[in-house]
């Protein structure tokens, strides 16, 4: 099939790269002409695992093109892909300006027949929207619309795309239904269909479960470290239950990136504009907001104070395997360590350029284990299992590690703090 994908963020660009490997021709569309200009020269202007591979295959294979003319692009694709960025608005609702823009050229441009389909995260409501616009700017057309939201995990989002738990379509078109089948016939997972609305509500209600589960795994951790349990016990034995699973259950310092925090905040206007409360999403936001705090208190109360305190940061992402420091942990637990006092140093293996600017960056992690008073891992690269902890022998002072990830077995962390000295700290255990 013939696939324009419009919005070439990590998203659309892993939707337009994951298609040319179920066989299909993609155009690719984007108005940043520097994206599109280093897509055209073969290079990736996001970092995300397994892309430069169908980066370079597609365009051995020619199955793919890049483009900055959107119109263009919008009247060759049988299906029409919109994954632009709906990024927090005014009051949490998300900002449309992106796919509003799209609903002319769309109307104008694209080919008879073809079928829209909306990607990004829209709130409730959004894909009738689009189609009444497209309806009434396409002079009383009629227009297959759909709304098929993603479950992609950045740092795995080309597995997430091509072995999915589940394909939800969103669309009152049989027609559009059925070529949607058609378009993923080479992924085998289930296939939910559902009117517009209730794909929509899908996508949010996903997040804002997960978040759920990571701030209530948050809280279980704190009543675990209060009475002397482990929590990395107590999410084993409830994790097992088939009906919970381990998924989004390990605590650490709070969740972060481009979605959960979005997202949350979404369902809480969505939740407001149809006086509709939502106690569930308030209380696990303000769990979150606490918990890059807590983390920090942890190494506050071992130092005494952070005042003058030579602090580092081990990860500075919202994850691991991503570039992405939007609404970073790393970020509050910096801005509170400067209010206190702390002088800050840290070490992320991708990030070379940090929005705190006090914050020193390092380009070895060991240049911490040797000058800091005390560490916070914040993000869990695997590379920090690497670490080489005897470079603790050359230090007067104790180091107070405060494993914000619960990267390291607590066994193995006793065993170097008998030989090294160092203070090791972990979350709800
Ligand atoms: C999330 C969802 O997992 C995807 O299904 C969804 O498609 C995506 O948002 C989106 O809406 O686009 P993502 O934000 O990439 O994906 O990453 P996650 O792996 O879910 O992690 C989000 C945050 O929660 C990270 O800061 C992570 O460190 C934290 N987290 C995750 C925990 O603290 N504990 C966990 O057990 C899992």
């Amino acid at each position: 099939m013939k696939i324009t994908v419009i919005g070439l963020g990590y998203v659309g660009l892993t939707t337009a790269l994951c298609l040319t490997r179920c066989g299909h021709q993609v155009i690719g569309a984007d108005i940043s002409s520097e994206k599109i200009m280093a897509l055209n020269a073969g290079e990736l202007p996001i970092w995300e695992p397994q892309l430069d591979e169908l980066l370079d295959q597609a365009r051995d294979q020619e199955a793919i093109r890049f483009t900055t003319d959107i119109a263009a692009a919008v009247s060759e694709g049988e299906i029409l892909f919109i994954c632009v960025g709906t990024p927090a608005g005014e009051n949490g609702r998300p900002d449309l300006s992106q796919l509003r823009s799209l609903i002319k050229p769309i109307a104008w441009h694209a080919k008879e027949g073809a079928v829209v389909v909306i990607k990004s995260t829209v709130p409730i409501g959004t894909t009738d929207t689009v189609e009444k616009g497209l309806y009434l700017l396409s002079g009383g057309k009629s227009w297959d619309i759909v709304h098929n939201p993603e479950f992609l995990r950045q740092g795995k989002a080309v597995t997430d795309f091509l072995h999915p738990d589940r394909i939800v379509v969103g669309t009152r078109s049989s027609v559009a239904a059925s070529r949607m089948r058609e378009l993923y016939r080479a992924i085998d997972a289930p296939f939910i269909t559902c009117d517009p609305r209730s794909a929509e509500i899908i996508k949010y209600a996903a997040n804002g479960f997960l978040a759920m589960k990571i701030s209530y795994a948050n809280m279980m951790a704190q009543l675990s470290e209060s009475w002397g349990a482990d929590i990395e016990a107590v999410i084993k034995g409830v994790g097992s239950d088939r009906r919970i699973t381990p998924s989004h259950l390990q605590p650490g310092v709070g969740f972060g990136g481009s979605c959960f925090p979005k997202d949350t905040e979404a369902l809480l206007a969505m939740g407001r504009d149809a006086d509709c409360p939502m106690p569930l999403v308030e209380a696990l936001q303000e769990i979150n907001r606490l918990q890059p705090q807590r983390v920090l208190d942890k190494l506050e109360q071992e130092l005494g104070s952070l005042q003058g305190k030579r602090i580092g940061l081990l990860g500075l992402t919202f994850k691991p395997d991503s570039d992405d420091l939007r609404e970073a942990p790393s970020l509050a637990i910096s801005r509170l360590a400067r209010q206190r006092g702390a002088v800050l140093q840290a070490y992320d293996p991708l990030v070379r350029d940090y929005p705190v600017a006090e914050v020193k960056l390092v380009t070895d992690p060991h240049v911490l284990l040797e000058t800091c008073d005390g560490i916070i891992l914040v993000t869990e690269w695997e590379e920090f299992r690497k670490l080489s902890w005897r470079r603790l022998h050359s230090r007067l002072h104790p180091l107070v590690l405060v494993d914000g990830r619960n990267l390291f077995s607590l066994e193995e962390m006793q065993r170097i703090a008998e030989e090294t000295g160092l203070v090791y700290l972990s979350v709800g255990r």
